[in-house]
Formats: structure tokens, C-alpha cells, sequence
């Protein structure tokens, strides 16, 4: 029994809501928990009835003597609150409520769920939806929804957040012989969600595969965590709709509008090993893919074709995808010389040519498959006169028996004439597409995730132990007690000091003899730069003077910015003007923290300097759960990348220390979630180590 306990077993069911009139759905789901050849009791509920479907009726739950272990709810919206505070005092386990009129309604209906999220709390109970369409288990042979269709018994979990969706895939999914462990409409996700199904299908001994549909993921923390694990277990192939905006307009920093509302979930998906389909073909291609057959040992492709055409763009997509077609041994290529017609194409692509027969397939794949080199069989077929779509197939499944270390995948080209010989692939375990791409796609998908279960947890943590968070609260306090949410750039790189980031000399000059003073201890040539929390762009306003090497200059430089300033902005509050040390030039990289709604703290890294939005030569990844493996893969992802590797001849980067960098502002940003914004633009990387030399900071009052 999973995590979920006994949800998707109850012993019994109530149907509360439960009618004789058809057309109802409370009658629908009554039938479709009879017909799915559930054994447990079924209990209908209904006030003014005594019998319903020809079994016993009871007026309330209260009212049924033995113990209830899951209740279907389909009564109107403003009777959901009771019932469930009535299956609470019965001890009821499980609600299903399909009723619905709740949050997605507006604020009333969000009101009245919080009561029924609160009541489900109060004795205990998981709550699938409300407003959701039920869920089906095919081993438990259990249908509580109210769907026309219940699906074929296979190894695929499926969890929709759209029950039309839903619907919609189980009639079409009959037509394609793909078979279903579990499927949950989600619905409203008051209490269960995504996150609590694919825990517990990881677990489930029937399910191969996990399929969602989602629009949102609300706790980005806890998926994070559960699907991470869940996808080291089994492919978690997710589907995601819809964007949230809000975030990315909200930012004012260079990452918050660098980082596109869509790129947390990329950036989570990717981090926690989740498959993203890009569609809904794309979805169930790679169910098919996944819950046929097993995953490829490598990524050498041998394809074996009746058609020249499709075997080039079948060899096109093998390279495209970053595969590698398989190069057949010298013994091999003698044996498909010798025993096919001399037109063939014997180096893969085989080309058996358009009139092969099942005999000419048989042996070109018995060959390719003895070949070491071979880890995936593509079988491409069109539709001649003289093909053997079903034979050819039947020699197909006898090689994947043959060889069950291989993997097999077939396309067959065509509609109607090839559908017989399709299906019985498919129903034997051999994903078959009516084109290649989708083939190589799902096989490049395979490979991959491979690749990811293979290689171990990456436990390289950002446990940093010299980090001084006192300094870093009392610098936040002190900034907040001044009325203020962005620190002055001296602040900042105090911050960052704290944190080991290493940041350029910095002081804060009130006078010009203060500034001159500050001058003389960090060392000329110095950089003034105002100091006002207000001006973003401080050369636009003649705030900024570099190259000073004197005091005469400083203090000049000191009056000239203020004046100017005063100018430009007689508005702005200043308070005074940094000292800054003039640091040699070195690559320019940017460093920095935007804040996602669901994952919290993302970080980025990647090209800085002023042309940073214009370049948007930048890898991002989620502060949680980074280790250091990840943040070389994220710098990798740039071009900045191979300036820092030393391009063209040019000295070599300190890596090591960028990564020590990027590391230290994610365990920053995690430790401190007051922080909203944090860039480190330009930071400057030398051979040895680097200097982060203006750091920003905006926090919020928490
Ligand atoms: N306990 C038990 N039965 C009750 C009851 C209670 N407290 N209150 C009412 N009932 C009975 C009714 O008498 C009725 O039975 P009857 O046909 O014998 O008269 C039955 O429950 C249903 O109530 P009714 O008032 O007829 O509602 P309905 O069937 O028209 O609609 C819902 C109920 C839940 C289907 C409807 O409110 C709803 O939410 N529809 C949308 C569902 C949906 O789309 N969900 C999301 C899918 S993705």
C-alpha cells in the first residue's frame, strides 16, 4: 500500500448523491462503480430513495452501519460542507467531491473550500478535488468518475488537472491500445494534487509509467523533493499549460526580466529529472514509448527501411536528436552483402528496397540485431504492393524476444492498409508511429533518462560553514530601520562579503574629505558612484566618475557627481557618494537571484556587463536543491562559457571560483527569503579568483 494509504482500494464506497434518474451524474457514477467490476460494497446515498440501481440506499452516511473507506460526492455545492463534515463523524477516509462551484467560481466559492479543505483536516480525510471528475484505478478495477469511458488495464498513471482532457485521452487512448494503471482528474487540488499522486504511483507495482497534465504546480517546494525522487524511480512525463506573467513583470533587476515566465518550470522540470512534452501528441508518444518498451542500453540507432526517403529523414532526426546511428561491424555488413538483392542499401540505413518482403526484413533484422554495435532496431515501412505489414511485424516481435537487451521501435507509413499490423505491434510491446520523428524523439527521450538514472545523485550541496548570517540580519535590519528595501551598493557587498562572495572594496563618503580619506585606504585609482537607492542608472545622471587617482581628483570628482545629480534628480534622496577601488579588467560575468512564486530563489549566471539584456547569454537554475555539478553544467550552457575556458588563446578563467560564487548567492538567497532581487553585474573573473564589483540588493519587509 502506497503513501495514499488505501485510496485508490477502499473497501467500500459511498456514492452520496447518489440518483435513479440517468442523464444524472450521481447515477453515472454509481453505474461505472458497478460496471468496473469493483468487489468492495457500494452504498448509495440519498435522502428520498431506498433503493438506487437495485441496491440498498441509505438517507445519510450516518445512517450506514459498517465502516466507510472512501465517499463519492455529487450533491450541489452549497450541501458539499455537511456531507463532508457528516463523512468526517463517520470515519470516512477518502472524499472524492465532484461537485463543482468552488474556487475557480471567485472569492465565495474559494471561501467555501477553505471550509472543506479545513474539515477534511479536522477528521483526517484525503480530498480528491472538488470540482473534478473522479479517478479510475484498472487493477483495483475501481471507476468513481463520471466518464463515458474506463480504460484498458496497463502501466501508465495518468493525473489530469482538466477533466475534459481527461476525457477526452481515455476515448482516443482505446482506439491506440494504450493501457492505464490509475487516472486522476484533479480537479481544484484542494488537498490532493499531482504532487501526492505521483508519490504514491512511484510506489505502485502497476504503473511503469507517470503522465501528468497540469496547469500550475502549488508547492513548488515539496514537488521539488517528491518528484526528484519519483524520477528515479520511473519516468515522470509532464505536460504543463499556461504561464504566470506575473513574476517576471513584477522584476525590475536585469534576472528578473532576463528570466521568462515559463523558465521556472523548464528550470524545475529539468532540475528534478521530469520528461516535459511539448504537446499533447508529444505527451502520449512518449507514454507509448515508455510504457512499451524497455529503455535503450545506448544511443546507437540502426534502421532498417523498405524506402530510401524515410530513411534519410529517419538518419536526419537520429542526428538532429544527438544520437548516433550505429556503425555495423565489417562481419555483419559481409553477411547483409551477401544475403540481400545488390541494390540494397546494406550501411544503416538498410535499405531492403521497395518490394521486400517479411523475408528480407527477417534477415536484414536478424543481422542488425546480432550486431554489438546495435542498441536501438527502428523498423520503417511503406506501403508497397507487396509488403507484409502483419508478417513483418510478427518478425519484428519474434526479434524483440530474440533480443530483449535491444530496444524496438517501428513506424509504419500509411493509414488504413497498415492500422492491422500497427496494432498488433503495439499490443506486443513495439511503440509503432505512423512517422519516424516522433520514433527517434521518444528514443532520444529514452536515452536520456537513461543517462539521468544511471548516473548517481548528485550530492554536491552548497553547505557552506564560514557564511555570517548575523552580519547579513544586521545589515537588513539597519537598512529596513532606515526605511528603506534596496541597500546602498556598500551594504550590498557587505552582504556578499558575509557570504564569501568576493566583493571589490567599497566605502560610503559623506564629504569629500570623507571620500578622499576613503580613497587613501583602499588604494588610488578609485570609481565614485552615487549613492541613492532611487537612481538605477547612475551614469545617466552624472553619477558615476572613474579612473580617479588623486585626492584632488577624488574631492573634485565628489562635487562634481553631486551637483550633476542635483541637477538631473533634485528629488532623489542622497546619501553621499561611494568609494569604489578601480579593479583591473577581467572576463565579465553577471550573477543573479530572481524570485519564483512556486520554486522560490532562481539563479543566474552567464554574460554581464551592460550588455547583459541584450545578449541574454545567460543559464538559469532554482537556488534549491543546486549542487555544484549543476551550476558547472548551467555555466556550460553559455557562450560566456568558452571566454572563461580561454578563447582563442586567451588565458584561462578561475571556474572553480564562479561556481564558489554562483553557489554562495543561491545559499544567500535560500537562507534569507527576504531577499527579492539580487544581481552581481559586472562580476570580474580573473585566472585566479574574481571580484564582484557592484552588487545589488532589494528586500522585502517579512
Ligand atoms: N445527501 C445525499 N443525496 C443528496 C443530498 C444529500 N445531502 N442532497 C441532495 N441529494 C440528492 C438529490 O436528491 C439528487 O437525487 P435525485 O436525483 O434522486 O433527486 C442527487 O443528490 C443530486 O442532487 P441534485 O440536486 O439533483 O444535483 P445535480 O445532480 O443536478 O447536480 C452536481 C449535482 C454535483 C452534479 C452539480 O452540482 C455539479 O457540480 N455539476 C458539475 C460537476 C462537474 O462538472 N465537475 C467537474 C468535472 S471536471
Amino acid at each position: 500500500m502506497g503513501v495514499l494509504s488505501n485510496f485508490f482500494s477502499p473497501k467500500s464506497v459511498a456514492i452520496v448523491g447518489a440518483s435513479n434518474s440517468p442523464g444524472k451524474i450521481g447515477h453515472a457514477i454509481v453505474k461505472n462503480v458497478m460496471e468496473s467490476g469493483y468487489t468492495g460494497k457500494i452504498l448509495p446515498v440519498n435522502p428520498k430513495e431506498q433503493e438506487i440501481m437495485g441496491l440498498q440506499a441509505f438517507p445519510g452516511i450516518k445512517d450506514i452501519s459498517e465502516e466507510v473507506e472512501m465517499a463519492v460526492i455529487s450533491v450541489p455545492a452549497a450541501r458539499v460542507l455537511n456531507v463532508a463534515k457528516e463523512c468526517g463523524k463517520a470515519g470516512v477516509k477518502n472524499l472524492v467531491v465532484i461537485t463543482a462551484g468552488f474556487k475557480e467560481v471567485g472569492k465565495e466559492g474559494l471561501d467555501m473550500e477553505k471550509q472543506l479543505l479545513a474539515t477534511c483536516r479536522e477528521y483526517g480525510m484525503h480530498m480528491l478535488g472538488p470540482n473534478c471528475l473522479g479517478m479510475m484505478d484498472t487493477h483495483m478495477q475501481l471507476n468513481t468518475s463520471f466518464a463515458k469511458v474506463f480504460p484498458i488495464k496497463g502501466n501508465i498513471a495518468f493525473f489530469s488537472q482538466s477533466g475534459a482532457m481527461m476525457v477526452a485521452i481515455l476515448d482516443w487512448s482505446r482506439s491506440v491500445g494504450l493501457g492505464f494503471s490509475k487516472v486522476v482528474s484533479l480537479g481544484n487540488k484542494a488537498d490532493l494534487s499531482e504532487i501526492d499522486f505521483i508519490e504514491e504511483a512511484a510506489e505502485d507495482p502497476y504503473t511503469r509509467v507517470i503522465l501528468c497534465y497540469i496547469e500550475d504546480v502549488s508547492d513548488g517546494k515539496r514537488f521539488l523533493e517528491v518528484v526528484g525522487n519519483a524520477t528515479r524511480k520511473k519516468p515522470v512525463i509532464i505536460l504543463k499549460s499556461g504561464t504566470s506573467q506575473a513574476g517576471a513583470q513584477a522584476a525590475s533587476s536585469h534576472t528578473g526580466a532576463l528570466a521568462g515566465s515559463d523558465l521556472a518550470y523548464e528550470t524545475a522540470f529539468r532540475q528534478c529529472g521530469v520528461i516535459r512534452a511539448k504537446n499533447m501528441t508529444e505527451l502520449f508518444d512518449l507514454a507509448a514509448a515508455f510504457s512499451k518498451c524497455s529503455l535503450p542500453a545506448g544511443d546507437k540507432v540502426a534502421i532498417i527501411t523498405n524506402s530510401g526517403g524515410p530513411g534519410i529523414i529517419a538518419t536526419d532526426n537520429v542526428e538532429s536528436n544527438g544520437l548516433r546511428m550505429a556503425r555495423f561491424q565489417k562481419e555483419t555488413l559481409e553477411v547483409l552483402r551477401s544475403g540481400l538483392p545488390p541494390e540494397s542499401g546494406i550501411y544503416n540505413p538498410v535499405d531492403v528496397l521497395g518490394d521486400a518482403k517479411t523475408d528480407r526484413y527477417s534477415f536484414a533484422l536478424e543481422k542488425v540485431c546480432a550486431d554489438p554495435n546495435t542498441d536501438v532496431v527502428m523498423l520503417l515501412l511503406c506501403h508497397a504492393a507487396t509488403t507484409e505489414p502483419i508478417e513483418t511485424g510478427r518478425a519484428l516481435i519474434e526479434m524483440k524476444e530474440t533480443y530483449p537487451d535491444k530496444t524496438f521501435f517501428a513506424s509504419y507509413m500509411g493509414g488504413e492498409g497498415l492500422k492491422e499490423g500497427a496494432t498488433l505491434l503495439a499490443e506486443n510491446g513495439v511503440p509503432c508511429y505512423t512517422f519516424p520523428e516522433p520514433a527517434i524523439s521518444s528514443v532520444n527521450h529514452m536515452v536520456k533518462y537513461r543517462r539521468y538514472i544511471d548516473s548517481p545523485p548528485d550530492e554536491s550541496g552548497l553547505d557552506y560553514q564560514d557564511v555570517d548570517k548575523k552580519a547579513v540580519k544586521a545589515i537588513f535590519y539597519d537598512v529596513l530601520k532606515d526605511n528603506r528595501l534596496v541597500l546602498l551598493g556598500s551594504e550590498a557587498a557587505e552582504v556578499a562579503r558575509a557570504y564569501g562572495i568576493p566583493a571589490a572594496p567599497v566605502a560610503l563618503a559623506t564629504t569629500p574629505d570623507e571620500a578622499v580619506e576613503e580613497a587613501e585606504k583602499i588604494g588610488y585609482p578609485v570609481v565614485l558612484k552615487v549613492a541613492s537607492p532611487k537612481i538605477l542608472h547612475k551614469t545617466d545622471v552624472g553619477g558615476v566618475k572613474v579612473g580617479l587617482d588623486s585626492p584632488e581628483a577624488v574631492r573634485k570628482g565628489f562635487l562634481e557627481i553631486m551637483e550633476s545629480v542635483h541637477r538631473f534628480m533634485p528629488q532623489a534622496v542622497v546619501y553621499g557618494v561611494e568609494v569604489n577601488k578601480m579593479m583591473p579588467r577581467g572576463t565579465e560575468l553577471i550573477i543573479g537571484m530572481t524570485k519564483d512564486i512556486q520554486f522560490g530563489p532562481m539563479i543566474a549566471c552567464g554574460l554581464g556587463g551592460i550588455y547583459v539584456n541584450l545578449l541574454k547569454d545567460v543559464a538559469f537554475r532554482l537556488a534549491r536543491g543546486l549542487t555544484r555539478k549543476e551550476i558547472e553544467s548551467m555555466l556550460a550552457e553559455t557562450k560566456s562559457y568558452s571566454l572563461l575556458r580561454g578563447y582563442r588563446g586567451s588565458e584561462p578563467q578561475d571556474i572553480n571560483a564562479v561556481v564558489d560564487a554562483v553557489g554562495r548567492v543561491a545559499r544567500l538567497a535560500l537562507d534569507f527569503p527576504e531577499i527579492t532581487e539580487l544581481d552581481v553585474n559586472p562580476v570580474f573573473v580573473y585566472p585566479s579568483g574574481l571580484s564582484a564589483l557592484d552588487v545589488k540588493i532589494t528586500i522585502s519587509i517579512s
